[in-house]
């Protein structure tokens, strides 16, 4: 075999030991677990309740340094699973190192089993074992491909079947699920599934996602978005320095982030921008996308007055659907697509789809898609995820912006009201941030995050989300424990149905990061108070090596 030849960085990184909360520092098979039930306010608790009989109303479990002797039992030889779900996060490595290290502790001739492909690997049962090799070639390194990674959705009773025979041929004890809010979703649906067949394989769920709208009570972020945030940071600063050294362009960058803004907001806070659309605000404002558009035409021709015909603007990827009669739109379709699914997919004509959508939409809904350029029009009714979200980062919602204030210019420059050229740059920032070397923030935080997953499984604990949190910059202070999953899931309709999914964590408007945007965009928008972050830094002073996330440093 020959020598894979790894890059300096990369070489180091293998090498860095990630920190960890004091409660996992010591001999983990002493750790006690504490129960914690809180009173659950939710309209919808019932129906939950129905849903999920066998696992609903869990307690919170919290982890505590124990002094108790071990339960012999727990060193049994035990075979684990993993699974990677959904889009890459750095960190996904770590939690399986951090995993692979607990597991090991507790037995050596224990196994780590990783499911190839995603969820996909659950239902065919294609595997390997994770070896310590792997592991030492993996550590703190970006990416999936330790595993990969996929989106099949695993939905009906069948399909649990499917699973459930795999999980009991490998001899498996407990699964982990690594994953966004719709396979966390999938995590609890399968432990109840598992469950109510009287099976004792555990499920456990991890929060990933570069989106950060994975979050809650106990989980204060998902992993992945510190290291994507800064890698967007870095780039952003890049544009920034760009524009006003050469003092030509307008730069529209798009930031990932399939719903919630929170990608936008942290970018933001860390680079100070001229613009920066939040979708949440949009939709709470109840604004119109011509509304939308006059936000962008007043500051750059603000800008212009002052001198400056060029300036930077950040939007977040999901604003589509956060435009209330766009939203109105794209559910209208979805329900047009769900109704019709045959008789849609026989046209092979792109404008036959188009008039077709067209042809069965509400008269206001109509209106506004024939307002649209073709291209979006077509972008809305591309094929759904397997989940029913439209695919946003498909949408090219930048240009639209565009293109409706490229009109309104022309206008105000006919009747001499404007009078600048409005040169401006696309960009999109989403797959460059989802795979990097994680930061020591991820890196840290997933590896113990790793362990706890492995932990809740050795305490038979099923329908959980390992659970790593705590206040200060300072992981050693930190807690861990579990989250019910249950204790998040919310009714919500998806491809015409109503579905148990977990609510999507959105931008919190009475939140203190959004806070610290209303409170500065005025200026950022035209005093050039543009911030370099820089690249990500791994070597060097705590207080650039260890930086936590703004918008989670304002939260606490
Ligand atoms: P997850 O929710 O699975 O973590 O994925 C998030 C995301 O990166 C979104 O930001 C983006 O809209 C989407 O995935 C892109 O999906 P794909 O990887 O299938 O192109």
């Amino acid at each position: 075999m020959p020598t894979k030849i790894i890059s300096d960085l990369q070489k180091e990184r293998l090498l860095y030991e990630p920190k960890m909360p004091n409660v996992l520092k010591g001999d983990l098979s002493r750790l006690g677990l504490k129960k914690i039930n809180k009173n659950v306010h939710n309209s919808q608790q019932d129906v939950i309740n129905k849903l999920f009989p066998n696992t609903s109303n869990l307690p919170y479990v919290v982890f505590e340094q124990g002094e108790n002797e071990p339960d012999p039992s727990c060193s049994q030889k035990v075979n684990i699973g993993v699974v990677l779900s959904g889009g890459q996060a750095p960190g996904g490595h770590n939690v399986i190192s951090g995993m692979f290290d607990a597991i090991k502790e507790f037995n050596s001739g224990s196994n780590l089993i990783g499911f190839l492909g995603g969820p996909y690997g659950l239902l065919t049962g294609e595997s390997r074992e994770i070896t310590k090799d792997m592991i030492d070639s993996y550590r703190n390194t970006g990416g999936f491909d330790m595993i990969g990674s996929g989106r099949t959705k695993i939905d009906t009773d069948e399909q649990f079947a499917m699973v459930q025979k795999v999980l009991e041929d490998k001899e498996i004890k407990g699964l982990v699920i690594v994953g966004g809010d719709d396979s966390n979703t999938n995590a609890g649906i399968l432990a109840e599934y598992l469950k109510s067949k009287g099976s004792d394989i555990s499920v456990v769920g991890v929060p990933k996602t570069i989106d950060g709208d994975l979050k809650g009570e106990n989980i204060p972020v998902s992993f992945g978005f510190d290291t994507a945030t800064k890698v967007y940071a870095d780039l952003v600063g890049n544009i920034q320095r760009d524009a006003l050294s050469a003092r030509k362009y307008w730069h529209f960058i798009k930031l990932m982030g399939r719903s919630a803004s929170h990608v936008t907001l942290e970018v933001a806070l860390q680079t100070r921008p001229n613009l920066v659309l939040i979708s949440e605000e949009v939709e709470k404002k109840n604004m119109t996308l011509s509304q939308v558009v006059d936000i962008i035409l007043d500051t750059v021709t603000r800008r212009f007055e002052k001198g400056y015909d060029f300036g930077v603007a950040l939007i977040p990827e999901g604003i589509i659907e956060f435009i209330p009669e766009v939203k109105k739109l794209i559910s209208d379709i979805n329900e047009i697509l769900v109704e019709n699914n045959e008789k849609f997919h026989h046209f092979h004509n792109k404008d036959e789809k188009i008039d077709f959508i067209n042809d069965n939409l509400s008269i206001s809904s109509s209106l506004l898609y024939q307002s649209l350029p073709n291209d979006i029009k077509d972008e809305l009714i591309l094929d759904r995820d397997p989940h029913g979200n439209v695919q946003v980062s498909k949408i090219e919602t930048e240009k639209l912006l565009i293109e409706l204030l490229r009109k309104r210019l022309n206008f105000l420059k006919s009747s001499g009201e404007y009078k600048g050229k409005f040169s401006f740059q696309t960009h999109f920032l989403g797959y460059e941030g989802r795979s990097g070397f994680p930061s020591n923030f991820d890196a840290n935080y997933c590896y113990s995050l790793g362990k706890v997953a492995f932990m809740l499984i050795q305490n038979s604990c099923t329908g959980y989300i390992a659970s790593v949190y705590g206040k200060s910059s300072d992981i050693s202070t930190w807690q861990c424990g579990g989250v019910p999953i249950n204790s998040m899931i919310t009714i919500e309709r998806r491809h015409g149905k109503e579905k148990p999914v977990i609510k999507k964590a959105l931008v919190d408007l009475e939140g203190k990061p959004f806070a610290a945007l209303v409170e500065h965009r005025e200026k950022w928008a035209f005093e050039n108070q543009y911030h370099f972050p820089g690249a990500i830094q791994y070597f060097g002073p705590e207080e650039l090596t260890d930086r936590i996330p703004k918008s989670l440093a304002l939260e606490s």
